[in-house]
């Protein structure tokens, strides 16, 4: 693990698995946990043990596995309250829809639910599940409701999946999981070091209408610049997130959202709020170009011949908030290289008057568009370098975070 998880020392881990084919990653995601210092209880499904057995899980943490509601081992058939009390946090991996469902709803009819459905404390759900399951109306709903509820979603990522498709769906990354966790378990030692700021961030990808069903855009998911804002947001800052569009949600209230579509409309909420904040960063991937002309109806094949688009440049936000910076602002830039890193990043940095840069490069293995993860080196204006590892978005953002807040006042 590239990532400290002494945060997970002594703590209690209720380790939940319910019945999905990813309940064999359980075993693994059980090891890590104990081997960073914590303690860990399994509770399962039935159906879960059909995937994976009580034997493995038992040795693996090396204590008894909760899995019957009435068996007569446990206490006055109560142990999901003792549980439930001896637990400091818990993670569900894999959630299934139907435990997912089962807690939204608050039914309690085994020994996971019962314990789910009275657990107060910090809980983390890991969804998998076939791709159709995942984008179910009635899934969605649940997930959001438990979101809005503070039980924190590792989410599940695009693969080939145990039904034969390929699509959204797989559990996480045991590794992934647990950075996850500890990054949470930070956060919530309550720094409110942002209390009082106000900071602009800018996400995602931009799209640049073709005609009325076409568009020139990117990879971007708008992860990174989302796991910015969460982490601000959690530090007492009041962020503006202006974000092209993705499927993401926000969760914290001190997020102010404006959805965009185009690199011209973000320009214009960008520039319209930086006056009034201390900082801004700008994550977003936003098209160099766009389309001359845009056809608000379906441009139509011409016969066999070629089709030439023209295009012309699009403002450059970050440039543009360089200019305008006055004393005591920050200015932070991504730079998204494929070779000469390190020389294009400066390059922007210098010409865009920023404060430092966060490059990113697509040569590095989980970094960059999409991933739940990214691997940064962070280029100061005065010479200085911090070459990160490979680690969560969300530990990125925390490391960029702190970066930036040292230039603060
Ligand atoms: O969204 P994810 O899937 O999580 O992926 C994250 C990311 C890869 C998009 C992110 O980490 C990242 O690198 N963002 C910047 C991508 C990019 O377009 O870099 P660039 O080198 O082209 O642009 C340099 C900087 O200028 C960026 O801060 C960009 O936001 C800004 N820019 C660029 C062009 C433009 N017209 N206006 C801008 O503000």
């Amino acid at each position: 693990m590239n990532y400290s998880v002494d945060a997970l020392k002594g703590k209690h881990i209720i380790v939940g698995i319910s019945g999905g084919i990813a309940a064999y990653k359980a075993p693994l995601l059980v090891r890590l946990l104990v081997k960073a210092g914590a303690e860990v209880r399994c509770a399962t499904t039935e159906h879960a043990l059909q995937f994976v057995t009580t034997l493995t899980l038992e040795t693996v943490s090396n204590n008894a596995v909760y899995s019957d509601l009435f068996a007569p081992h446990n206490e006055h058939s109560t142990e999901h309250i003792s549980l439930k009390d001896w637990g400091d946090m818990m993670v569900v991996a894999p959630a299934t829809a139907n435990i997912i469902g089962k807690l939204a709803n608050g039914i309690a009819d085994d020994a996971l639910s019962t314990l789910l459905v009275s657990f107060r404390k910090p809980l983390f759900l890991c969804p998998a599940m076939n791709t159709q399951m995942l984008e179910c109306h009635s899934v969605q709903r649940n997930i959001d409701y438990l979101r809005s509820q503070g039980v924190h979603f590792v989410e599940s990522t695009s693969g080939a999946l145990a039904c034969g498709t390929e699509g959204k769906g797989r559990m996480e990354e045991p590794e992934n999981i647990v950075a996850q966790m500890v990054d949470q378990l930070n956060h919530d030692d309550g720094q409110q070091d942002y209390d009082g700021k106000r900071v602009l961030i800018t996400a995602g990808p931009t799209y640049e209408r073709i005609d009325a069903v076409r568009f020139i855009g990117n990879y971007s998911s708008g992860k990174m610049g989302f796991a910015l804002a969460e982490e601000l947001a959690g530090r007492g800052a009041k962020v503006v997130l202006v974000t092209g569009p993705t499927h993401l949600t926000t969760h914290h209230t001190n997020i102010e959202r404006i959805d965009i579509e185009s690199a011209e409309e973000m320009y214009r909420a960008a520039t319209g709020h930086f006056a009034q904040c201390d900082a801004a960063i700008l994550s977003a991937a936003v098209a160099d170009y766009r389309p001359a002309e845009r056809a608000d109806y379906k441009l139509k094949k011409q016969g066999d011949s070629d089709m030439t688009l023209r295009l012309v440049q699009n403002p450059d936000i970050l440039a543009t908030l360089g200019q305008q910076k006055q004393q005591g602002q920050r200015l932070v830039g991504f730079a998204l290289e494929t070779n000469d890193e390190e020389q294009n990043a400066l390059k922007k940095l210098e010409k865009k008057n920023l404060d430092f840069i966060v490059l990113n490069s697509l040569q590095d293995a989980g970094a960059g568009f999409g991933h739940n993860t990214n691997k940064v080196t962070i280029l100061d204006r005065d010479g200085g370098k911090t070459v990160g590892t490979l680690k969560s978005k969300a530990a990125v953002a925390k490391d960029i975070a702190d970066h930036l807040r040292s230039l603060l006042d």
